[in-house]
């Protein structure tokens, strides 16, 4: 069986460049989620339409990343779909976001805590770890909690350095360790 590999929806382009980093030191694939039709104004409307089939065989590898945006507190229909769609087919699951939220705001209504929470209850002991690389990371400190600056600012070479590369490193590290 193959190790691992990266699932991941992106809207601004954080989580896409979070999902290629970790591919890339992982050495494993990755795919993106396509949902049906344009999900955002969908969202806002509170209507499902489901994901496009992967081309990858989710049975095929022992571990998913699946990694995407957090929207008003919630687990996004992606996410969700994806991980209904394939539950059955899911070994282990990593779940990772690259959010808004702080840490310290994690357990908040639009916290990061409680879509981990959710996530840990759909997939029960499927799901090994939820790690969150919030935005306001790349952020100097008086800017980490405006919402403002924290919507405008995309991870990217530029600004991926100090305290979430820190974070990521010792995430990809952990995760190298699973396999031992
Ligand atoms: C409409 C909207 C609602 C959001 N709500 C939340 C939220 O409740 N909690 C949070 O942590 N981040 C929230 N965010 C911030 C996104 O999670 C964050 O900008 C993320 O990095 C975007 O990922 P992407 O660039 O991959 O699309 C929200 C963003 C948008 C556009």
């Amino acid at each position: 069986m193959k190790k691992i590999i990266v699932v991941y929806y992106s809207k601004k382009g954080s989580n896409k460049y979070l999902a290629g980093k970790i591919s890339k030191s992982l050495s494993c694939e990755s795919e993106e989620i396509k949902p049906w039709m344009n999900i955002f104004l969908l969202f806002l409307m509170n209507i499902h339409l489901g994901i496009r089939p992967l081309k990858l065989k989710i049975e095929d590898y022992d571990t998913v990343i699946l990694c995407g945006p957090i929207w008003m507190g919630k687990l996004i229909p992606p996410l969700r779909s994806f991980i209904t769609k394939y539950f059955s087919k899911i070994n282990k699951m990593i779940f990772i976001t690259c959010c808004g939220s702080t840490d310290a705001k994690r357990d908040e209504k639009f916290g990061y805590g409680l879509v981990f929470k959710e996530v840990e209850g759909i997939l029960n002991n499927k799901c090994i770890i939820c790690q969150a690389f919030p935005v306001g990371l790349v952020l100097p400190d008086d800017k980490k909690e405006d919402a403002d600056a924290f919507m405008k600012t995309h991870l990217n070479d530029e600004n991926f350095e100090g305290e979430i590369q820190e974070r990521f490193d010792s995430f990809i590290k952990k995760v190298n360790e699973l396999g031992r």
